[in-house]
């Protein structure tokens, strides 16, 4: 393992990364968060955990205010205490603490998504709240219901004139995923966002990009000297982007069978980090900066001609299986799922970059649930020397740059090494990275870190437009090439890395990395 000056001597700045200098660089400014769906899932597991996480690190605005919006005949009483639970449940530790400090400052709005009085109350609402709280006027709106109700709430929010920034005022609104359902829905959506806010005003969420790992492949690539110049087709023979979840589709059934897991992870998650490993060095880390050169990298990507999908592309399902010794339900058994179901659980892709970088280098991406772990990496793997000197023991491995970004955070290096001994023997070895051990304590939630990019205005870590609606050309395409094909996917047992055929996908000589 490499050891870290942090290991063995921390000093202040490495053991508080949250020191005074981050606090002022990322101070937002005062704001009520005003959340629709806010009696459902994503509230109480993912948003309030996380504004409290913020909270405990002094992150959050000095004057700020939460309001839910939904339905349900909640009081704020009732709100408070189902978020406190939530916090319990799913925060950081002592994160209990800054809720019960700062639980004046939720607040619950009982009002239908389709009724304008509901809007016409939530400004009055926000108005009082800037009187009391002094959140001045700036809000931000998270659409944290499912995609439905997104229009009506999206009309009725322009019409009572909330999308509005007047004298120095913010408006903004995050989006939640799934981001349309193919190229047709997503422009549809952006261009009813867009009668309300501005492109600068818009925070499409991706929670992978949240994560600290997914960011640290800017750090690697463009903080270090000695990873760029090798990062092109000279040296890479592949790139193979692995997000692989043990889980099956548990309750979300319904759900999935209309997206399957092309647009539930492929078309986002998959592809967002993908650009990332792609892309070009920025001219600066502006929002735009970085998100002009990750566009650049889709719009290398030609949409697949249909019969040239099967090629490229894996698709399956999983069938009955077992995890430590315990059967589980193949996906047309699960709830929610047609009997005859052709919705695919895994999919393997080779897209191809087609730039000067990239040259023949393929990058493959495949993701699917119920394989034998939960882990997502990036795997650089590298070309052979140009002649082999050392024929003795096992034929080395080609080096692979292995980017691990959950679980085991960190990075490591695959290398030949010769083994002790008379003879001039290789074989692999690996230099391991780990956060854990170099940096401590707990990593912040995905969640946690957006928000706070949200409240201060920087759209770096959140999709744009033409990112979103470029990313569901490419997989359009895939996706009519599959329907045209009228073939059934292939199968996996649950707990198996997925079909057989999705090795042949990479090509003679390749194979898909074990994590
Ligand atoms: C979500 C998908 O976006 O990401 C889920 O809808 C998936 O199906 C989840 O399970 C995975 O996220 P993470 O952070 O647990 O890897």
């Amino acid at each position: 393992m490499i050891t870290d000056p942090a290991d063995s001597a921390p000093t202040t700045d490495d053991t508080n990364p949250l020191g005074e200098e981050l606090r002022e660089a990322r101070a937002a400014a005062p704001c009520a968060l005003v959340i629709f769906g806010a009696t459902g899932d994503l509230t109480r597991r993912k948003l309030v955990p996380s504004l409290m996480g913020l909270a405990k690190d002094g992150l959050l605005p000095s004057a700020f205010a939460v309001v839910g919006f939904a339905r349900r005949p909640w009081s704020d009483q009732k709100f408070r205490d189902t978020m406190l639970e939530g916090v319990r449940e799913h925060g950081r530790s002592n994160t209990a603490e800054s809720f019960e400090a700062l639980s004046e400052s939720f607040f619950y709005h009982e009002a239908d998504f389709g009724e304008a009085e509901g809007y016409a109350g939530l400004k009055r609402r926000l108005e009082q709240l800037d009187h009391k709280l002094g959140t001045k006027g700036n809000r931000i709106y998270y659409l944290a219901t499912p995609p439905s109700a997104y229009s009506v709430i999206l009309e009725h929010l322009a019409e009572a004139g909330l999308s509005q920034e007047q004298d120095g005022r913010f408006a903004r609104i995050i989006v939640e995923k799934p981001f349309g359902h193919d190229l047709a829905t997503a422009r549809a959506l952006n261009d009813q966002i867009r009668r309300g806010f501005a492109e600068r005003q818009v925070f499409r969420i991706d929670h992978y990009l949240g994560k600290e790992t997914v960011q640290n492949i800017l750090a690697l690539r463009f903080g270090n000297g000695i990873f760029e110049p090798l990062w092109n087709e000279k040296f890479v023979d592949h790139v193979q982007i692995t997000v692989a979840e043990s889980i099956g589709v548990g309750t979300r059934g319904d759900y999935f069978e209309e997206s399957g897991i092309i647009r539930d992870m492929i078309q986002n998650h998959l592809m967002q980090v993908m650009t990332l490993v792609a892309m070009e060095p920025p001219a600066a880390l502006t929002a735009d900066g970085v998100r002009d050169e990750k566009v650049k990298v889709l719009k290398a990507i030609q949409s697949f001609e249909p019969d040239e999908v099967e090629d490229s592309t894996v698709r399956a399902q999983y069938t009955r299986g077992s995890f430590g010794g315990e059967e589980v339900a193949g996906y047309l058994e699960e709830k929610g799922v047609a009997s005859n179901s052709t919705t695919e659980t895994f999919a393997a892709v080779r897209l191809q970059v087609e730039n000067w970088r990239w040259g023949k280098t393929p990058f493959f991406l495949r993701s699917g649930k119920r394989l034998p772990r939960r882990v997502t990496e990036v795997a650089i793997h590298f070309k052979q020397p140009p002649h082999r000197l050392f024929t003795s023991g096992t034929p080395s491995s080609p080096n692979v740059l292995l980017l691990r970004v959950q679980p085991d955070e960190g990075v490591a290096l695959r290398f030949g090494s010769k083994v002790p001994g008379p003879a001039m023997r290789i074989r692999d070895v690996r230099m391991d990275f780990r956060y854990g051990s170099a940096f401590g304590g707990e990593t912040a939630d995905a969640y946690e870190r957006l928000l706070l990019d949200a409240m201060v205005g920087d759209g770096t870590l959140f999709a744009r437009r033409d990112e979103v609606e470029e990313a569901w050309r490419i997989v359009d395409s895939i996706v009519a090439g599959w329907q045209q094909s009228g073939r059934r996917p292939a199968t996996y047992a649950a707990g198996t890395w997925g079909p057989t055929g999705a090795d042949q996908l990479l090509g003679p000589g390749r194979k898909w990395r074990k994590p």
